[in-house]
């Protein structure tokens, strides 16, 4: 083999172990951004918010659900409020904690929560996971205290 060959040999070999090291980076980066991306719910904060459902009338009949962004509750993100059977309300995360994706609405009030982005399924009932599709942190939701005062229809939430 004389030096031109030589040379572009090294070259080629070279080429393929710098190529496997690039795929190797990037594969490994993905793994790791799925992992990170995986964050528990929020901790209780302790605050209470007032919400008037004098301006949400769908939820002052049994079985109305809606979703809300309140204040700082769950840490600003969305909550799923519900009128229960019994005239209390329940309020949980309305957030799937996989990975922070909304979820999307039955129709039905007993219907079930479909994750958007890898499709856990949540009850709509209680807000526990029926399905979190091998995902361990996409779990119950966390639900917050509510207190409902029906003669001026303000429900206080704590979170
Ligand atoms: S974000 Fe992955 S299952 Fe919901």
């Amino acid at each position: 083999m004389n030096e031109y060959n030589k040379r572009r040999e090294f070259l080629k070999s070279t080429g393929k172990v710098a190529g496997f090291g690039i795929f190797a980076a990037a594969f490994s980066s993905v793994i790791n951004s799925c992992e990170q991306d995986e964050l528990p719910p929020k901790p209780p904060s302790g605050l209470s918010f007032q919400v008037d459902l004098n301006t949400h009338p769908e939820l002052l009949a049994i079985g109305g659900f809606k979703v809300l962004t309140i204040d700082k509750l769950n840490g600003g993100d969305p909550v799923i409020i519900k009128h229960n059977p019994d005239d209390t309300f329940m309020v949980i995360d309305g957030l799937c904690r996989h990975q922070n994706c909304n979820l999307e609405m039955p129709s039905d009030p007993n219907g079930n929560m479909v994750c958007m982005c890898h499709h856990a399924v949540f009850s709509l009932v209680d807000g526990k996971v029926l399905d979190n599709k091998g995902f361990s942190t996409a779990a119950d939701l966390t639900h917050y205290k509510t207190e409902y005062n029906s003669s001026n229809k303000i429900l206080t939430i704590t979170s």
